[in-house]
């Protein structure tokens, strides 16, 4: 059977770094309240010239140079994006054009920080059908463009990014020994949308909006919702969380990881944490921290690595894969 293998991954950042300081001018806040309440120290925030498109650019050209190959190479890109730079054309679009790719084709997936693991279900999807031979994931966001920054509750959480996965088609056996996407449950439920959106958009308001978020809400939530569904992974794949070597989750906040793998009897050490690092990046978060996790080493080809995110809709999901 076919297989959607991982060829290469790679990321981009914005150039300027905000620690958690910085805020302690701007809004009533501190270093260690936010640690304490999320574990984030930093986040990368994008300057004018630093685009959903120029960084998912970027790290599509860190995983492509990752993967040996050339724009030529790829058949589909699927950028998973809840600020894309234009409400149309899908920004996918613009860095299929910035790669100087002019065959093939690209969309945007828009699952806010869920983003990413509906990206790499739906190009496994694409890859198994025989619509694409080889596909360029990709989660960036700029979320600092949608913050309202005098919003403390909100505006010390998230930051800017991207990160990138090139996935090809493989032989397979069938089993979960094979190398590629093993797995994936998705769910949605838009009865939560009051909980975490964004007040503002093309066919309401006329305007890109701000986010909004009852935090303590979507907390209550989060850790019920993320080991129901990776729950539901595990079973498909027939396998325990023992027989995982990583788990990277969304990276949302260090209390809400630490409390999933806990209740999932996932090992601390195979936990893949990078809020510290990058803030909340919503759709870009897994890609970061896998990125991270693979350069230093940690995740080596053979490893079975579990994906998991939760975000506005609410939505969320968990991808199963062999690396
Ligand atoms: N600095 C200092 N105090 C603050 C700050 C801040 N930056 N922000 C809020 N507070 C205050 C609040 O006003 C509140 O004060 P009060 O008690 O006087 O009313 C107090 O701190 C406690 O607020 P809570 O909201 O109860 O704090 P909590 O412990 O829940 O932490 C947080 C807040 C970090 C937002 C947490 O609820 C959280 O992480 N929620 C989940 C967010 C999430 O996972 N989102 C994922 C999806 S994101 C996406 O899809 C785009």
């Amino acid at each position: 059977m076919i297989r959607s293998v991982v060829r290469g991954s790679g990321a981009a950042l914005p150039r300027r770094i905000m620690k958690n300081a910085d805020f302690e001018g701007m809004v009533e806040t501190s270093d260690e309240w936010i640690v304490q309440r999320t574990g984030i120290r930093q986040r990368h925030v994008a300057a004018d010239d630093e685009t959903t498109a120029s960084l998912g650019e970027a790290a599509a050209r860190a995983a492509l140079h990752s993967a040996g190959l050339t724009p030529a190479d790829i058949d589909l890109i699927v950028l998973a994006t809840s600020t894309p730079n234009n409400t149309f054309p899908a920004t996918a679009v613009e860095i299929q054009n910035r790669l100087g790719m002019h065959h093939g084709f690209a969309f945007d997936m828009q699952a806010v920080c869920s983003g990413f693991v509906y990206a790499v279900a739906t190009a496994d999807l694409y890859i198994r059908g025989g619509l694409a031979k080889r596909v360029l994931v990709i989660g960036s966001e700029t979320f600092s463009r949608i913050l309202d920054w005098n919003d403390r509750s909100t505006c010390v959480l998230f930051g800017d990014g991207a990160g990138a996965l090139v996935l090809e088609a493989g032989e397979g056996t069938g089993t979960i020994a094979d190398r590629g996407v093993l797995a994936a449950s998705l769910r949605s439920d838009g009865v939560h949308k009051e909980k975490l959106f964004v007040d503002g958009g093309p066919s309401t308001t006329g305007t890109v909006g701000h986010l909004r978020m009852e935090g303590r809400e979507v907390f209550k939530h989060a850790v019920g919702m993320i080991t129901d569904v990776i729950e539901a992974t595990f079973s498909q794949a027939g396998i325990t969380a023992d027989d995982l070597d990583w788990f990277v989750p969304h990276q949302a906040n260090k209390r809400i990881i630490d409390a999933s793998a806990k209740k999932l009897g996932i090992a601390e050490q195979k936990v893949v944490v990078t809020v510290d690092l990058h803030g909340n990046t919503s759709a870009a978060s897994v890609p970061l921290a896998l990125s991270v996790a693979v350069a230093d080493g940690r995740i080596k080809k053979g490893d079975l690595v579990l994906l998991e995110a939760m975000g506005g809709g609410f939505t969320w999901g968990a991808v199963l894969v062999r690396w």
